[in-house]
């Protein structure tokens, strides 16, 4: 695949990675940079790889028994695959949400103070009370949840969930942020406002998004990386991709004729 040599930052780097389950290869020879500050949305029908190859970003495939990654990805020209790097602190710096928002059965207070409690991110209480109101003011939620801190978060709306969520994710400070389908479960309203929030965080952060919209990539995202059973067929701009797409296949993908 042709690429052009880009002067922007790139934030993480990914060079001829396969991907196999046992003997069935589901990713194959990708090599895609991710820009720092911008979202980046992969697209493709479903089970070419997306998920999959997501998570060779912050070795979540580590937790998979089967699964073994081949390749070099590298965060700020780090090899995250190197045996001196630990797995819990990379998905620190890279974090991931899901597809349906998985708060864990506590406080909303101590759902976004338990990474920088494992982390020892802070010192004080007040301090840790600092971050927890940034985090939650960066998610888009503070004002929603502010005077109800101790009541569970499994209480939210699933939209409201999906940014505890996110202020879980951000409390750690990490700099890339993984989304897998993160829309998926909500409603037309709370994805409206996911989208506008990822946009929002772009400022900060660099995005890797998973989605099965096209409407969805061409609203929220820079970049785009068209997936095909297991190989990146093309990656661009998104307004290219979506515009004047390159290969057969994606073209037929954003017309609406495979899928
Ligand atoms: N845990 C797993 N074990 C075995 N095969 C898997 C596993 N996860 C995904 N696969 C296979 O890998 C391929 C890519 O899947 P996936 O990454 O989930 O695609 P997508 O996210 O694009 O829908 C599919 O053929 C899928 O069946
Ligand atoms: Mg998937």
């Amino acid at each position: 695949m042709a690429q052009e040599v880009s002067e922007k930052q790139m934030k993480i780097t990914a060079r001829g990675v396969d991907v196999f389950y046992g003997e069935a290869q589901a990713i194959k020879q990708v090599d895609v940079d991710i820009e720092d500050h911008a979202v980046t949305a992969f697209i493709g029908p479903s089970g070419c790889g997306k998920s999959t190859f997501l998570r060779c970003l912050n070795r979540m495939n580590d937790t998979i028994d089967i699964c073994r990654v081949t390749g070099d990805i590298r965060l700020d020209g780090n090899d995250i695959y190197d045996p001196s790097i630990d797995p819990v602190q990379l998905r620190a710096q890279v974090g991931m949400v899901f597809q349906k928002p998985n708060p864990f059965p506590k406080s909303i207070y101590d759902n976004v103070a338990y990474g920088p409690r494992i982390h020892g991110l802070t010192g004080s209480k007040s301090e840790l009370d600092g971050l927890v109101e940034w985090a939650l003011t960066r998610a888009g939620l503070w004002n929603e949840v502010k005077d109800r801190l101790d009541k569970p978060g499994t209480g939210l709306s699933g939209g409201q969930q999906q940014r505890l969520c996110i202020a879980r994710a951000i409390a750690v400070q990490p700099t890339v942020i993984l989304m897998d389908e993160p829309c998926s479960a909500l409603d037309p309203i709370a994805t409206a406002t996911i989208e506008e929030l990822i946009d929002e965080l772009r400022t900060k952060f660099s995005i890797v998004i998973v989605t099965h919209s096209m409407q969805q990539a061409a609203r929220v995202s820079q970049k785009t990386a068209f997936f095909h059973l297991g190989d990146l067929v093309e990656f661009g701009d998104t307004n290219d991709i979506f515009t004047a797409p390159q290969d057969e296949r994606t073209q037929n993908y954003i017309t609406g004729r495979i899928g």
